[in-house]
């Protein structure tokens, strides 16, 4: 496996109180070592740009261009499949949104790989580089409302949202017709 691979993400400062997070060495019958996960680089952004906007294009989540994933990418941590050249099949990222809350966005999983569990992986990757950034609690705008639930995440009323979390809306092609629902998770 190349040294860049890291999974779950370094931390040079254990504390005593952290939940190491283990992750399934199969994944459907598949050895995990053939879906690593790693952070973006920007080699990926094409990649990227294809799986998120894919999805986007259904209405399934926010489109993505390409200044937005440069200026972010290392929000982006990936899943690729080794057996087809490294193949970037599985995206989210976590994006800080203040000292107390940071947002899971983008989460996308190409539809040949779905329901094999690298959703689950991916934000378990994700909250565990939240938690080694000292933050709080995770936050996701989504239609996706049974996987969130499933790991944990449970719904919030739009009132109850601190207004951080609204400072993407007014670039969002649904802000007239939002159909998203806020989930949050304390980790
Ligand atoms: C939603 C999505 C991220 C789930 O990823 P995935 O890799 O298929 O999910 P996993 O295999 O890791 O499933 C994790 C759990 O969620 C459940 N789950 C996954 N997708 C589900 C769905 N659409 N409805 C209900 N439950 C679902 C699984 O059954 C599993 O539960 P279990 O482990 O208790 O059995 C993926 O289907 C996807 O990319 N969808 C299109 C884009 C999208 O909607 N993104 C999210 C909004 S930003």
């Amino acid at each position: 496996m190349a040294a860049d691979y890291i999974e779950p993400p370094p931390n040079d400062a254990p504390d005593k109180g952290r939940v190491e997070v283990t992750y399934p060495d199969a994944v459907n019958g598949e050895s995990a070592a053939h879906f690593p996960i790693r952070k973006a680089r920007v080699a990926d952004v094409q990649e990227l740009l294809e799986l998120v906007n894919g999805f986007a294009a259904q209405n399934l989540m926010l489109p993505r261009g390409p200044q937005y994933i440069f200026e972010n990418i290392r929000d982006y941590a990936v899943i690729s499949d080794e057996a087809a050249g490294g193949r970037i099949v599985a995206c989210g990222s976590l994006h800080v949104l203040w000292g107390d809350m940071a947002e899971i966005r983008s989460m996308a999983i190409d539809p040949d790989y779905q329901h094999r569990g690298l959703g689950r992986r991916l934000v378990a990757y994700l909250k565990e580089e939240a938690r080694q950034l000292g933050v709080k609690s995770l936050f996701t705008f989504t239609l996706s409302e049974e996987f969130f639930a499933r790991l944990g995440f449970t719904r919030r009323l739009r009132d109850e949202l601190p207004p951080k979390v609204w400072s993407e809306c007014s670039r969002c092609p649904k802000y007239f017709k939002c159909d998203e629902v806020g989930m949050v998770l304390e980790i």
